[in-house]
């Protein structure tokens, strides 16, 4: 089969002023893939993020994401992408059910079908008995699983995470991560994902890109059900990223 590229970057750079964020980083996503972004502090993460939702624009090389210029046909990729950050972004004078309504709203989403769909997502992150609670009433992990609900609420084909699931004690991360992974694949969206952890990646993804700073890939890794099956095999691998992250100049 065939794979589709939904996601491109090709020979991008960034730069904020003389600072160089970002250096001819190459890198294809692929349609249902999980992929996680790894790398140090400052290593430019966050800034690739910004480049695929188009909040940020590069100075060189084609970001694509459906075929589309994410910083220019913003139009085009309405609806398309979702994303979900480390601090949830939930609007505190709106309940649970209501927060997940939101980017339905936005899409101008059929008014009868908004409330179900809301009430739909939260049953599948497992928040169905909070809809009507506000957010100072929710703990850290539950915010999280909002914010996870609305993203997908909206049935994006890509979803952008970062550092959605690393406040939250390693019991609930670890849950969460199974459980966004799972629906992830049941409904065939694509993912980037970026965390600080070893374990998250491993756990999670298809393939791993481990960022050097600035941004270019150090490390691409792809890990199969078979990887994942044989315990060495995985301590081998956590081993290597640990090594990429760690390599560097300024080691
Ligand atoms: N708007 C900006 N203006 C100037 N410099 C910026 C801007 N955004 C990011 N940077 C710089 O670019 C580099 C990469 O930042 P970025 O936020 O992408 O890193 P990150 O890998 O996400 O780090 P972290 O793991 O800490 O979140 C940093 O050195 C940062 O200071
Ligand atoms: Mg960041």
């Amino acid at each position: 089969m065939a794979e589709t590229a939904l996601l491109e970057l090709d020979k991008v750079s960034k730069r904020f002023g003389e600072f160089v964020a970002v250096d001819r980083l190459s890198m294809t996503v692929h349609q249902g893939e999980i992929v996680a972004l790894l790398g140090r502090t400052g290593a430019g993460k966050s800034t690739v993020m910004g480049l695929l939702m188009g909040s940020i624009s590069c100075d060189e090389g084609a970001v694509r994401v459906a075929g589309k210029d994410p910083s220019k046909d913003f139009q085009d990729l309405r609806g398309k992408l979702s994303v979900s950050f480390q601090t949830d972004r939930l609007l505190p004078w709106r309940t649970t059910v209501e927060n997940v309504e939101l980017g339905l709203q936005i899409l101008n989403f059929p008014k009868d079908q908004i409330r179900p769909k809301a009430l739909e997502w939260l049953r599948r992150v497992n928040l169905h008995d909070a809809q009507d609670k506000y957010v100072h009433e929710l703990s850290g992990g539950m915010r999280q699983r909002v914010s996870l609900a609305r993203a997908l609420a909206v049935d994006p084909e890509l979803l952008l995470l970062d550092e959605s699931f690393s406040q939250l004690d390693h019991v609930t991360s670890q849950v969460l991560r199974r459980d966004f992974a799972q629906i992830v694949r049941q409904y065939h969206k694509t993912c980037v994902f970026v965390t600080h952890r070893i374990d998250d990646a491993l756990e999670m993804a298809d393939r791993i890109f481990v960022l050097a700073a600035p941004a270019s890939v150090r490390l691409e890794l792809r890990l199969s059900a078979a990887d994942r099956a044989d315990p060495e095999r995985m301590k081998q691998i956590h081993g290597e990223i640990a090594a990429a992250i760690g390599a560097g100049p300024d080691e």
